[in-house]
């Protein structure tokens, strides 16, 4: 006589042990957090898999839930001009993403940046894609980047963390002003510079 079926519950591999298909799969259908019940698209990132250059922002906005790609609104306009100024290009030795996967959108139907359970639940996701790419260096691109990345509290000022090179699991990570705090305030654009400045020398240097 058979033993009958045996239902054994398949358990899904944790983040830091998918390849990138199944990571992308995961960060599209994960529910983590609240932020999937408004979602259209998530983002997971987009560029070139084994780029020394990692750019990390915030979160996708109201134009990049649309259309599944990070940075495609007036701030990646910026972004783009930023890469061309260090002849980079998206997807040429350049990776682009965010701290989280899904647009977190205010009760006022606005973009906001996210919380700090919201950074949590999606960490293991950027975990996973720097582990996989290993770039060279990390640009954190505006204070909410910067202080997952660091594991410091949400209202540190950005100001002090920038200027030296700082690591995130023994990468350096270089941090400088969101594009969309540098549209709002262009005089930072030539600090901004500098910090890419810094990067490229660490690349340069590797
Ligand atoms: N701002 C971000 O931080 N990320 C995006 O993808 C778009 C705007």
């Amino acid at each position: 006589m058979g033993l009958g079926p045996v239902w054994v519950r398949r358990q899904d591999p944790a983040p830091a042990a998918m390849d990138w298909d199944a990571l992308e799969d995961r960060i599209r259908a994960c529910t983590r957090c609240g932020l999937c019940n408004g979602r259209k698209h998530a983002v997971p990132g987009v560029g070139d898999r084994a780029a020394r250059w990692l750019f990390v922002g915030e979160g996708p906005g109201r134009n990049e839930d649309m259309q599944g790609e990070p940075f495609v609104g007036p701030a990646g306009k910026l972004l783009d001009n930023m890469l061309r100024a260090l002849t980079l290009s998206r997807g040429q030795d350049t990776y682009i993403a965010n701290i989280v996967k899904c647009r977190p959108v205010g009760s006022d139907g606005k973009d906001r940046p996210p919380s700090p359970d919201e950074v949590g639940a999606c960490m293991p996701y950027l975990q996973r894609q720097i582990a996989l790419i290993q770039p060279q260096v990390i640009v954190a691109l505006g204070k909410t980047a910067a202080v997952a990345l660091l594991g410091l509290p949400a209202d540190t000022a950005l100001a002090g963390l920038r200027g030296e090179p700082r690591a995130f699991d023994g990468i350096p990570l270089v941090i400088t002003y969101h594009p969309a705090y540098l549209l709002r305030q262009p005089a930072d654009k030539a600090k901004t510079w500098r910090d890419l400045c810094l990067a490229k020398s660490i690349i340069d240097a590797g």
